[in-house]
């Protein structure tokens, strides 16, 4: 079928060729990331269907894709920690006995790329030249994970060579793993019978996301959408990474990355760990209020959704965005709320489940005040404002490269990462949590982060608008127990001389009207001067009993009509019998870890109680 060899190194040529014999695709394609290679995909999507191209004078070189309406996010009841024992993926994740696992996965594989290409596409997390790079080949039956891949990480023949080169000796060693990649193996899981039609995205009910993290491998098969399809996203960066870090004292995280440069010339760089669809986005690429931006501030986005830290010989945290690309959150997304989001996908972008408009463009719920007159919606059909269906799906996205961000950071592909002087987490809170308060120190804020909740939203399929204990972001991305990572975050400490100051913030306190409290969007620069302050010790505190937070006159509101001193103290008040139903939320959660749960956050919880008593 495929006797040439396509590469020097013998153990990928061995796994390619074994999937293809297991697979039974067509043809097997060696991506080399090239721009040609992007337009014969692009031309073929077009071509099936798959794929809108937009008006090129409105949206140069963009596309829309309309998935199918079963898969439309990432699927964690069916997203599976494969180890030995139970205890080691936790109570937290789906486990799955690896043997077992792979013997089902071994069946839904078989023939399941009849008549369809097999693309194989090596790639790389982070700058070829970190630490903390690690190269990956993903395998996928599908053009449509080619192309977003292309945006979203290091991708083609470059990252080939340079493994070959690792495993030929004739490269120095630079990242962990010289010479190896992870086998990361990819199917919408829906084999062509001889001349049937293919589907416009084709996919499988059955799904299945499963990881194997003693292996360092991953398996998705029947969905083609987003982080269970895009492997080196969640499934690599995130859960197999989060335990090659635990092994290697790093931490791989789900937060964005932002620089904020204050009139004085300074830099701060701080993470932020949110859920899914809470803002992260929108942090990153944070525009300062015009009062601001008069003084002399500004940020820079170095990442919006992971970041992998570690202890650097400097003695401070390190953190290097492993991604190239931004997959976003469209709906809510406009120039009022984040015009930094709407200026990186002018062009080269590919849309997946908004809406269509007349002259080619897209558009989205919240994109523009006015509602347009007559769209395609997500789905295909004529969409009128009146017609009582959203036009957008509410987890509809845009794959944009990070290098076309306007306030993209000259320090983003630095190999060396970008030294992190705050931590910052936060989730959707209606009730209980104030806009901001930091944390008396590194326990005190591993505490926060590990005991933070969140509403559910529509980036996976649930129960959106439930709270539900969300550590650090974490949930659906930990790929190992969740009290052992607790363990791993307490021991980082350890290897720091100069430790982050951490912090807690909440734009989604409501009123009684239900309207919120906070304006939130570029607003948000007021909380971050507080916090980079904080992290400079050039900024008051008051100390209360769930940490430190700002008096109303160390709070900057010039130009901020409107927001008068009674909603601050409404947005920032603690009330003593929210926070003990927020107790008793949090000892369930620690219940149900209380085998791998690290001592000194169960003495973090009584100190918690002591002080509210
Ligand atoms: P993932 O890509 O799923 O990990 O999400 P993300 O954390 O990057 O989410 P994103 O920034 O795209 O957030 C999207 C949603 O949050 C949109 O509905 C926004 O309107 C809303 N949002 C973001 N920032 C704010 C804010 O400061 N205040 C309020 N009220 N809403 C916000
Ligand atoms: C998230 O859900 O946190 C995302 C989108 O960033 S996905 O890649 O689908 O996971
Ligand atoms: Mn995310």
């Amino acid at each position: 079928m495929n006797p040439i060899s396509q590469t020097t190194h013998s153990a990928l040529q061995k796994w390619v060729d074994e999937m293809q014999a297991l697979c039974t695709p067509d043809a097997v394609a060696w991506c080399d990331g090239s721009q040609a290679e992007w337009e014969r995909l692009t031309t073929l999507l077009v071509e099936s269907g798959t794929f809108i191209p937009l008006n090129p004078a409105k949206r140069p070189n963009s596309f829309l894709a309309r998935s199918s309406p079963s898969d439309v996010a990432r699927v964690e009841e069916r997203t599976f920690i494969c180890t030995k024992r139970p205890d080691q993926a936790g109570p937290t994740n789906r486990w799955a006995d690896p043997a077992e696992m792979r013997a089902t996965l071994t069946e839904k594989f078989t023939g399941c790329m009849k008549g369809r290409t097999m693309y194989v596409i090596p790639f790389c997390m982070g700058p070829l030249d970190s630490p903390l790079a690690k190269i990956g080949i993903e395998i996928s039956d599908s053009p449509y994970v080619v192309v977003n891949m292309r945006i979203m990480c290091h991708m083609g023949s470059h990252i080939l060579k340079r493994l070959e080169d690792e495993v030929g000796g004739t490269f120095e060693k630079k990242r962990d793993g010289h010479g190896q990649f992870i086998p990361c193996l990819h199917s919408v899981g829906m084999p062509l019978a001889r001349g049937e039609k293919d589907a416009v995205w084709p996919c499988n009910d059955e799904k299945y996301i499963a990881h194997f993290p003693e292996t360092r491998e991953i398996m998705s098969f029947g969905s083609g959408y987003g982080g269970n399809a895009l492997l080196g996203k969640k499934c690599l960066a995130l859960r197999i990474a989060s335990n090659i870090a635990r092994e290697h004292q790093w931490m791989a995280e789900h937060m964005l990355i932002v620089g904020i440069h204050a009139p004085d010339g300074t830099k701060t760089y701080l993470t932020a760990a949110f859920p899914s669809a809470c803002g992260k986005t929108n942090l990153a690429m944070l525009v300062p209020p015009k009062s601001y931006l008069d003084a002399g501030w500004k940020t820079s986005i170095v990442g919006d959704d992971i970041a992998w830290l570690w202890p650097h010989a400097d003695g401070k945290l390190h953190a290097i965005n492993p991604e190239t690309g931004f997959f976003g959150v469209a709906p809510g997304t406009a120039y009022e709320t984040n015009p930094i989001a709407m200026e990186s996908m002018k062009m080269n972008t590919i849309f997946t489940n908004v809406a269509l408009t007349e002259d080619g463009d897209v558009w989205w719920e919240g994109m523009t005040p006015e509602k347009p007159a007559h769209l395609i919606d997500w789905t295909g059909q004529e969409w009128t404002p009146d017609c009582g269906r959203p036009a957008a799906h509410a987890n509809a996205r845009f794959t944009a490269p990070a290098s076309q961000c306007p306030t993209i950071d000259p320090d983003w592909q630095n190999p060396d990462g970008v030294p992190i002087d705050g931590i910052i987490f936060g989730g959707r809170r209606p009730t209980t949590m104030p806009l901001i308060y930091q944390a008396f120190n590194w326990s005190h804020g591993v505490y926060i982060g590990a005991t933070m909740g969140s509403e559910m939203t529509a980036a996976a399929v649930g129960t959106i608008g439930k709270v539900r204990r969300d550590p650090m972001a974490m949930l659906p991305f930990c790929g190992y127990n969740m009290g052992a990572y607790f363990g791993n975050w307490l021991e980082i400490r350890r290897h720091l001389t100069h430790l982050p100051r951490f912090f807690h913030v909440n734009w989604f306190r409501k009123d009684e009207a239900g309207k919120f409290l906070w304006p939130g969007f570029g607003e948000n620069m007021r909380v971050l001067e507080w916090i980079v302050k904080r992290c400079h010790g050039a900024a008051a505190g008051y100390e209360t009993q769930i940490g430190w937070t700002p008096a109303f006159e160390d709070f900057n509101i010039d130009g901020l009509l409107d927001f008068t001193q009674e909603r601050y103290e409404q947005a920032m008040a603690f009330h003593t019998a929210e926070w003990k139903a927020e107790l008793v939320s949090q000892s369930e959660f620690f219940i149900d870890l209380y085998d791998h749960l690290p001592k000194e956050l169960v003495f973090q919880r009584e100190l918690l109680i002591a002080r509210l008593a």
